[in-house]
């Protein structure tokens, strides 16, 4: 053999073990040690290896058959026909190719030369299983196994409520078997956590391993507390009755038997049907009460099914079109320590750089120290990482089954604890009774405390100094030239020459910036200050209320309550905020850097400068109507998706620009949402 030939023959036995063990802790023992997109990858790896060289392809490779192990504890059922799994596409030239496979198997037969009907509905994120009704009973329900048997957890999917236990028919059939998926619905995934933790129990990574966990139950009453969901997407043997000709059809009669299907199925023509689908579910996708990964395809016509028949592993009549993964497994590198504005001390997780949910994620906050207990995370430890929509990427939880053996003995691996000295100044470290956050107790002699202050001080929305970024800050804090907001203003060319990557002409533009930010309203000054709850809104209310800032100073907390939206808890902060002697010194040496002053109303939102992309039929508003809201709220729309694009609002059956909108990783909003973010931002 070449080396080459080695390497691959290597390649593929590595290939091979990797997804036999992973197969095992998937089916047999509900405990993954390889996310859904990386099992993916090595599958695709090893048929890519196999179909390039097929003197490697082998009986006993996994390609060639459909899952694992029978677990111990339940009884074994012979499913009637198999259970087969479905082919991934991950791009639109998959699905392309899948539709070109069907038509030209169809050549020759009565669909050949039309556009092929599909039915889509949504790819369920849980677990297959198989109901089987004798005259109308359910009789017996049993998990996917193997494909070729499964187990019997027919109490258990008795405690399923929404699976009828006798069917709504007057003559139900000798037997109808009816496939569909166990899941977890989002809310109750919520709770059961929520529940665990109260009990001091380990919480699930997410809502697909809660089923798994909870439908193979040897106890049924465990797995009625967990309150499981069921949705139906197929019919497997029948005996006793004439099924309707089309899937879109017998899903329908399933529907109308009492089975919850999901009510997103559609039917489309053809091939752009099918893309138009997957990014009209795209955009639906987070606002699910139940997770799935992907679209499901199939050719609706029954008889074009039978000719179309199945190769090894799954059908050729249907394909799974696959979302980007959410969720990813990856290595905690460390645990560090950020110190806040306020002094909070936030661990935050360095992370291998894994990508997920469409971007390159390295870090991920932790929160606080009862929340790494919690979740029980350590250096060394694989963690879950989720990125869901545009929300900011969590650690969803321990892969206990990764945690290596020694990281358990040696003690840079054992539990984290929050440090009782600040990593910054070296000051205590203070825990509020009650309260979750630990704080340095140093106030702005700490320097990370005050960089942040300066940060704060400095932002766009606050007093909008320009050019005055982090690594500057930074220098200028450690060197001891700044040490409140008020000595910025005394700084100078030459000081700020002096900097490292500092030329004079970045100085004299930096001092500019400074001086620019001088005669800000009010309201933006006070938001500036980073009083303890003043966020912009309160800093506006305050603004408008006193009109001066040395009304303010010598307001009571009383007088500080009328405000409009502003409670007791707030008042009495700003109040404490301007009687300490040090900010009230800080307030004197920035006189006449802000002006006195009611804020103007401003039509200053979200939308300002922002680019929109409309696509599909939104389900109120026109074109015409969603263009003005954008143009009223300072916006602009564009006809295609680009980098440059901030929002894709999204209806029905929007199409390519929305899969553009998706591999670009935009925001995508549907009207509701679309509307909100106008309303709450006018
Ligand atoms: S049809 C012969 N439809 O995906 C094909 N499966 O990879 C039978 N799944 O084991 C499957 N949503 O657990 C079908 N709408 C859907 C589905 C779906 C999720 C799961 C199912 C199956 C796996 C196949």
């Amino acid at each position: 053999m070449s080396p080459a030939q080695i390497k691959n023959a290597d390649r593929v036995r590595d290939l091979r073990a990797q997804i036999a063990t992973a197969n095992t802790q998937y089916y047999v023992l509900d405990a993954p040690t390889l996310s859904d997109a990386e099992y993916d990858r090595l599958f695709r790896e090893l048929q890519t290896l196999e179909t390039e060289h097929p003197e490697l392809l082998t009986l006993d490779s996994p390609t060639q058959r459909v899952g694992g192990k029978v677990a111990r504890g339940f009884v074994g059922v012979t499913h009637r026909l198999p259970m087969l799994s479905l082919a991934n596409a991950f791009s639109e030239a998959e699905v392309l190719a899948f539709d070109r496979r069907v038509s030209e198997a169809l050549a020759g037969t009565g669909w050949a030369g039309t556009e092929i009907e599909y039915a889509c509905e949504p790819k369920f994120d849980g677990l297959a299983v198989s109901i089987l009704y004798r005259h109308g009973l359910l009789a017996q329900g049993a998990t996917r196994g193997d494909g070729e048997t499964g187990e019997d957890v027919t109490e258990n999917l008795r405690t399923i409520r929404t699976i009828p236990l006798r069917l709504a028919l007057e003559n139900p059939p000798a037997e109808l078997e009816v496939r569909g998926e166990v899941l977890m619905l989002r809310h109750d995934f919520e709770r059961i956590n929520q529940e665990a933790l109260a009990r001091g129990e380990k919480t699930f990574v997410n809502p697909r391993n809660a089923a798994a966990g909870s439908l193979r139950q040897l106890d049924s009453r465990v797995t009625a507390a967990r309150r499981l969901s069921f949705f139906a997407y197929g019919i497997g043997s029948v005996e006793g009755t004439v099924l309707a000709k089309t899937h879109a059809g017998q899903m329908a009669w399933l529907a109308d038997l009492g089975f919850p299907i999901a009510s997103q199925r559609r039917v489309v023509p053809g091939v752009r049907g099918l893309l138009d689908y997957f990014a009209w579910l795209g955009a639906q996708r987070d606002a699910m009460p139940y997770a799935i990964d992907g679209a499901v395809y199939k050719v609706n016509a029954i008889a074009a099914q039978t000719v179309l028949g199945f190769v090894a592993r799954a059908p050729r009549f249907a394909i799974a079109h696959k979302y980007p993964a959410q969720e990813e497994m990856t290595l905690v590198e460390g645990i560090d320590i950020q110190v806040g504005r306020t002094g909070v001390l936030t661990p935050v997780a360095r992370l291998k750089p894994v990508f997920v949910g469409g971007v390159t994620v390295t870090n991920a906050t932790l929160h606080n120290a009862d929340e790494v207990a919690k979740k029980d995370i350590r250096v060394g430890d694989t963690v879950m990482v989720r990125r869901a929509g545009d929300v900011i990427p969590e650690v969803a939880g321990v892969v206990l089954e990764r945690r290596p053996m020694r990281d358990l003995l040696e003690p840079i691996f054992s539990a984290f604890v929050m440090p009782t000295e600040c990593p910054v100044c070296g000051a205590p470290v203070l825990r509020i009774e009650g309260e979750a956050a630990a704080r340095c107790s140093n106030g702005l002699a700490c320097p990370a405390q005050r960089k942040q202050a300066i940060r704060h001080f400095a932002q766009r929305r606050a007093m909008d100094i320009e050019g005055l970024g982090d690594k500057l800050i930074d220098q200028l804090v450690d060197a001891g030239q700044i040490k409140t907001p008020a000595d910025l203003y005394r700084l100078d060319v030459a000081i700020l020459a002096g900097l490292d990557r500092m030329g004079e002409k970045s100085a004299e533009n930096l001092m500019a910036a400074i001086s620019a930010s001088r005669g800000r309203p009010l309201s933006r000054f006070l938001f500036a200050l980073g009083i303890r709850h003043v966020g912009e809104e309160t800093a506006k209310a305050l603004a408008r209320h006193f009109g001066a800032m040395d009304t303010l100073l010598h307001a009571s907390v009383e007088q500080i309550s009328a405000v409009p939206d502003v409670g007791p808890v707030v008042a009495a902060s700003i109040a404490a905020f301007c009687a300490e002697p040090h900010n009230r010194a800080v307030i004197e040496a920035l006189r006449g850097v802000w002006s006195d002053g009611a804020p103007q109303a401003q039509s200053v939102g979200r939308g300002v400068g922002k680019t929109f992309v409309l696509t599909g039929t939104l389900p109120s508003l026109s074109r015409e109507q969603a263009k003005a809201l954008i143009e009223a709220a300072g916006g602009k729309v564009a006809g295609s998706v680009s980098k440059k694009t901030d929002f894709v609002v999204a209806g029905f059956d929007a199409g390519s620009k929305l899969a553009k909108a998706h591999e670009l990783g935009r925001v995508i909003l549907n009207e509701a949402e679309f509307t909100k973010m106008l309303e709450e931002n006018p």
